[in-house]
């Protein structure tokens, strides 16, 4: 049983065959947000992310490129995989790419086990195969092919014909599982989210499974089969198991074990591997599934699945050039129900950060500091006796940050993210009520202006904490501006559990001046 402390968070690992979009960042700072967020609650965190880098995709990519598929990974990889980390703040704990030694290595060890215990066996194979999806199509998923491709077999998905393989393979016996992942589904009914999706995969649990083909002879981009050098290993068997292999399995058994199982964040689009063949990979082996398997919904541009082939791709850099990572990872965190499909809009985006980050939050921040500076020489005043209004303050800190961490246990990022955002809209409330201007204009009202002005640092304080795993920077930002950085360390250091308990600012704190957090971006036209 995995201990309620441990957190294993994974990004699918992504194809090189192309730079990054948005679609894959989005993956990125969903698991990201997760993974800071369980840090910040003290679990033993442990997030890994990585790049997808065999098979005829990138094989053929690397080609017309007129490169060697491994200088082809390594090429983009360097320049683009490992620079978006950066980009959109990803704060990872390894990196696995499939052509490292240790996945390499312990892929085959996997594969001479299966083999070994007669889950593996070769036969023929005769099927139509999509290299986009590097998949073979059941009927289902094919569509006929219109303009260019009349007459043709093409994929449901990528719009492009198919190719009609014909090879000796060796295939895994996924077909004897098919009881098993339902008892597992049945069971554990958290194993696949949200519900739609888990809905989904038991009915094609339901229909049976085919046998999985997990080897090619035509092209020698792959793992070798151990026993056979003439088969390289289907990309998707590969590359499920770095999951694994990056954990320290086969290499470091306590490693492995205090990191696995884990919970997969993955597009809808690849649900299917993670949640119905990874899961019997990993029972043939005698290795616990996953902890659980969430799959998000897609990106739309233009009410259409945002892809690089339908060239509706956008840079994750285009957007954090103009508005910054912090606005990159709010505004598809607050925006986009985790779990739905979403629409990604420039008005949509410029809307939402000058409103709610630009007006909502950044200024609270500053006028507070400003007032503060302007009142009490930039001190953290003594509060006086609280009043209903600032109790209710307190009583939201706790509530909110309750309900926040209820509903990232549950992935519901979004949710957590509105939980949070009540605080805000509170406090800029609590200020238009109180109007500390005013009490500022006698002697009389000072103290109760020293108990506003101290309730309203207090609380951002519990804002910096709670907004830490979305917005680092800012959250670093305003965490020093309020001066607490000297005796309590980074913001990102401090735990979820402090942002509800009133009265750790001390009075006497001295805090310091706050440029805006989100300044105002001048868009064209
Ligand atoms: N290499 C496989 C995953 C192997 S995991 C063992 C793969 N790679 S991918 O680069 O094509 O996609 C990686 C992730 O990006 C997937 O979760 C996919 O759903 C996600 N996205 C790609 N386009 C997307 C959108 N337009 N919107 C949201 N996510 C999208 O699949």
């Amino acid at each position: 049983m995995a201990q309620t402390n441990s957190f294993f968070v994974t990004t699918p690992i992504f194809y090189v065959n192309d730079v990054p979009h948005i679609g894959h960042a989005y993956t990125q700072v969903a698991a990201d947000v997760l993974a800071r967020w369980h840090r910040q609650r003290g679990d033993r965190t442990w997030f890994l992310t990585g790049t997808d880098e065999h098979g005829e995709k990138i094989l053929r990519t690397a080609t017309a490129n007129s490169m060697s598929p491994k200088e082809w990974a390594d090429r983009l990889v360097a320049t683009a995989w490992h620079p978006l980390l950066s980009t959109i703040n990803i704060t990872n704990d390894d990196f696995i790419r499939t052509t490292d030694a240790r996945h390499e290595e312990n892929v085959q060890k996997f594969l001479q086990q299966l083999h070994d215990e007669n889950y593996i066996y070769a036969g023929e194979y005769e099927a139509w195969y999509c290299v986009g999806c590097e998949e073979f199509k059941p009927e289902s998923e094919i569509v006929k092919g219109e303009g260019a491709f009349e007459g043709e077999k093409v994929c449901a998905i990528h719009s492009k014909p198919l190719e009609l393989l014909q090879e000796k393979n060796y295939f895994f016996k996924l077909s004897a599982f098919g009881q098993k992942l339902l008892d597992l589904y049945a069971e554990n009914p958290d194993f696949i989210q949200p519900e739609s999706a888990r809905n989904e995969v038991i009915a094609f649990v339901q229909q049976g499974l085919d046998d999985l083909s997990i080897s090619r002879t035509s092209f020698d981009w792959g793992i070798p089969i151990p026993w056979d050098n003439s088969h390289v290993t289907y990309v998707w068997f590969d590359a499920l198991l770095n999951y694994i292999t990056a954990a320290g399995y086969g290499q470091d058994d306590a490693a492995f074990a205090s990191r696995w199982p884990a919970t997969h964040i993955v597009g809808k689009d690849i649900l299917r591997f993670h949640a119905v063949i990874w899961p019997a990979m990993l029972m043939a082996a005698g290795i616990e599934v996953p902890k659980q398997v969430f799959g998000h919904g897609w990106l739309l541009v233009g009410g259409e699945k945002m892809s690089k082939s339908k060239l509706t791709g956008i840079a994750p850099q285009d957007i954090t050039e103009t508005f910054g990572s912090d606005a990159f990872r709010y505004y598809f965190m607050r925006a986009i129900s985790f779990g739905h499909d979403g629409s990604f809009s420039w008005e949509d985006l410029a809307a939402r950060y000058q409103a709610e980050l630009a007006n909502g939050f950044g200024n609270l921040a500053s006028r507070t500091l400003a007032m503060n500076a302007k009142y009490f020489g930039g001190v953290v005043p003594e509060p006086s006796e609280y009043s209903e209004a600032d109790l209710e303050i307190q009583k939201l800190l706790l509530a909110a940050t309750e309900d926040a961490d209820h509903q990232i246990q549950k992935l519901q990022i979004h949710e957590a993210l509105a939980s949070v955002w009540q605080i805000v809209d509170a406090l800029n409330g609590y200020i238009t009520e109180q109007e500390p201007w005013v009490l500022a204009k006698s002697e009389e009202t000072k103290p109760r202006l020293a108990t506003v002005l101290y309730t309203v640092s207090e609380a951002l304080r519990a804002l910096a904490i709670l907004l830490a795993p979305v917005i680092p920077e800012a959250s670093q930002k305003l965490w020093c501006a309020l001066g607490l950085e000297p005796a309590l360390g980074e913001v990102s250091n401090q735990r979820i559990s402090e942002a509800g308990v009133w009265g750790i600012t001390q009075p006497g704190t001295a805090q310091q001046a706050l440029e805006p957090l989100f300044p105002r971006i001048e868009t064209e036209g």
